[in-house]
């Protein structure tokens, strides 16, 4: 795919690469100053959170450290199934650890509400969340997010670990996708 290609998808910049990493590092300043004095796992939902993880993580400034879970609400489509699979666990015990969840982007709240009730079993010190996007309009079940990047519209968007059947990933920014795409693709 070119470089053309791939910024035909998008219809619109919806956030920039600066405002990305501005309001990153706030998040990083704000998570470091309310765990002050605590180690904090850090847990990322496979894939689209790695990137905004890798770079939240960068601004921490208390112990942490990092593991993830892969679960699959979606397949291709744009919208939830509402099924929701464990498709890799966790590698380490959470029980009596600070976790925080990190998450790309809350559509329905489907796929988080799940994880956050399979978590809460495994009896953390205590569960949060943090989300890069959240998209309020389309949610279907509450879901307790205790940091937010950016609310945005209800428009498909891709880019900064978002995907489209696993492209767009590697834009730097986020953008809307063109809907002309979800029809001929999904
Ligand atoms: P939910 O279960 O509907 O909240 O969906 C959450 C998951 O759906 C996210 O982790 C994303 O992987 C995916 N998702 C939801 N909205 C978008 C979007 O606008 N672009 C790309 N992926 C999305
Ligand atoms: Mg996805």
């Amino acid at each position: 795919m070119s470089a053309a290609e791939l910024e035909r998808a998008v219809t619109d910049v919806l956030i920039d690469e600066s405002s990305l990493q501005a309001r990153i590092r706030e998040l990083g300043a704000e998570i470091s100053s309310d765990y002050e004095g605590r180690d904090l796992l850090l847990i990322g939902v496979l894939k689209g959170a790695v990137f905004f993880m890798s770079d939240l993580m960068r601004h921490l400034t208390i112990p942490c450290e990092i593991d993830f879970m892969a679960i699959s609400s979606y397949g291709d489509s744009t919208d939830s199934s509402g099924i929701v699979r464990i498709l890799k666990d966790l590698d380490i015990n959470i029980e009596g650890r600070d976790v925080l969840v990190v998450e790309d982007i809350i559509d329905s709240g489907l796929t988080l509400s799940y994880l956050m009730r399979n978590l809460e079993a495994r009896e953390p010190a205590s569960l949060e969340i943090c989300a890069l996007l959240t998209k309020p309009d389309r949610r279907e079940i509450e879901v307790p997010v205790r940091y937010v990047g950016f609310e945005i519209p209800n428009r498909f968007v891709i880019g900064y670990g978002l995907d489209f059947a696993e492209r767009y990933r590697n834009l730097p920014y986020v953008g809307v996708l063109d809907p002309g795409l979800i029809q001929t693709e999904a």
